[in-house]
């Protein structure tokens, strides 16, 4: 059946590290662009180019698309536009919209649903409506209902791109994901990657939906083995670092997501990994391996806790109540802003649970937004956290934590006990002046 034509403009739907990310990405490789973001505030922001967005090398692909700075001005193949009609001529436009978890655990879907809905009476004749936002399987057939046009289709195109390296993964991607019921709307969506160099999967809809979820929970898994394996090498006298080091040397096993840390969290892994398992639960399958790495996930938690109060006190059940403890790292993982269900913020908020006064240094979380970490003091200076501290913990893995001067901070703090969770100082036999160690996953010095 042809009906469809080559798209002209691309729209982008939601201006967040994906859908800017997208956009400026798009544009780069020649395409033009309307992003399109109700928050009005971040629009006018990105008009007058600043971008909201911490990515690497997104500001100048903006610079370069809106012609800002650029000798290009007058040409610019991007622009933003708080009015979902601005997207009317759009020949395909692409969703990049939060699904967040509801209170079941399920995707919202609301912000794609109502988009299709509006999209339905603007796209303009044989139109694709390309969605890269994670959503329930079946949900491209079910934006082709809403959309109800038998003109435009509806494409399903995970994006796996991660926090902190959006950029390098939308250009130099793994692989591309292309899931569609129409060969003609799934060729015109592989011609939008002109110019990426990676392989494209052309598969059905319902496969391509499920494959996000399959990633982001194997991922989720391995990180949760890893974390097991390293509580065991603490009962048993291993140390987690030459463990991994030698599970990594297996091909088959792969060197990625084997560092132990203080559990997984971020916007992706937590809400994906109960999506599997509800639409497992659906299917009459049970996904006990995922919910176990679920619950694993809770006991690292725990496990931190446990050194902080061992830490402070010398006994793993003492009590911290009135003492200061300060936090090295608070976003979910380093080269990202992003506190979403970051498990430095757990741990501050079961610290907290107990009594003890925390304070918080983190490079990209400065005092000034205070009012995003209630049960933190966030100071501007990684030594303050010491004054007059039972312990410090650090808590993500920024790699300026590993250049601090240790023997600082020990002289500074009370108690000069560092919980390294996330193996930042090192191999735990090398001597960090100064300082006491206590560090995950390291059975050999406990
Ligand atoms: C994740 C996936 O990696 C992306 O492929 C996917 O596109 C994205 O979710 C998404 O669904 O949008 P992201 O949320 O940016 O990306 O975070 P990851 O880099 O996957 O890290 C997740 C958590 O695992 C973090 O808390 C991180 O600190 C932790 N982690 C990761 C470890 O504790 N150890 C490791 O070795 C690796």
């Amino acid at each position: 059946m042809a009906r469809h034509a080559p798209a002209t403009g691309i729209g982008v739907v939601g201006a967040g590290y994906v859908g800017l990310t997208t956009a400026a990405c798009l544009a780069h490789l020649g395409h033009d662009v309307v992003c399109m973001d109700t928050d009005r505030s971040k629009i006018a922001q990105l008009r007058a180019g600043d971008v909201p967005v911490r990515e690497p090398g997104l500001d100048e692909l903006v610079y370069e698309g809106t012609g800002v700075g650029h000798q290009r001005a007058g040409a610019a193949r991007l622009s933003f536009t708080p009015d979902i009609e601005s997207l009317a001529g759009c020949g395909m436009v692409v969703l990049c919209l939060p699904t967040p978890m509801d209170d079941y655990g399920d995707p919202d879907t609301s912000a794609v649903d109502s988009v299709a809905h509006q999209l339905a009476s603007l796209l303009p004749a044989n139109a694709v409506l390309v969605n890269k936002s994670t959503v329930p399987v079946g949900s491209t057939h079910r934006a082709e209902r809403l959309l109800g046009r038998s003109d435009v289709a509806a494409v399903s195109n995970p994006e796996f791109l991660r926090e902190g390296h959006a950029v390098e993964d939308f250009l130099r991607p793994a692989r591309i994901v292309i899931g569609a019921s129409d060969v003609e709307a799934s060729a015109i969506v592989e011609r939008m990657y002109d110019g990426v160099d990676a392989p494209i999967v052309r598969t059905d809809p319902v496969s391509a939906e499920l494959a996000k979820y399959a990633c982001n929970a194997f991922l989720a898994v391995k990180l949760s083995y890893t974390n097991l394996l390293s509580a065991l090498c603490e009962q048993v006298g291993g140390e987690i670092g030459e463990v991994a080091r030698i599970m990594a040397l297996d091909d088959r096993i792969g060197a990625a997501f084997l560092r132990p840390g203080p559990g997984w969290g971020g916007s992706c892994l937590p809400k994906d990994t109960m999506a599997l398992l509800r639409t497992g639960r659906r299917a009459g399958l049970d996904f006990g391996l995922v919910r176990a790495a679920i619950d694993v996930n809770a006991q690292q938690l725990d496990r931190v806790v446990r050194d902080v109060r061992r830490a402070v006190t010398g006994e793993e059940s003492g009590r911290i109540a009135g003492h200061r403890i300060g936090l090295l790292g608070l976003t979910f993982k380093a080269g990202t802003a992003d506190l979403r269900d970051s498990p430095a913020l757990a741990v501050a908020a079961a610290l907290a649970r107990e009594g003890a006064a925390l304070t918080g240094y983190d490079p990209e979380v400065p005092s000034e937004r205070q009012q995003a970490v209630a049960e933190v003091r966030l100071v501007d200076d990684p030594y303050q956290v010491a004054k007059g501290a039972s312990a410090v913990v650090l808590l993500t893995e920024w790699p300026e934590f590993a250049e601090l001067d240790w023997s600082v901070i020990g002289a500074a703090a009370n108690n000069p006990v560092v919980v390294d969770t996330r193996g930042v100082l090192g191999h735990p036999d090398t001597e960090q002046p100064g300082i006491e160690r206590i560090a995950l996953g390291d059975g050999m010095h406990r």
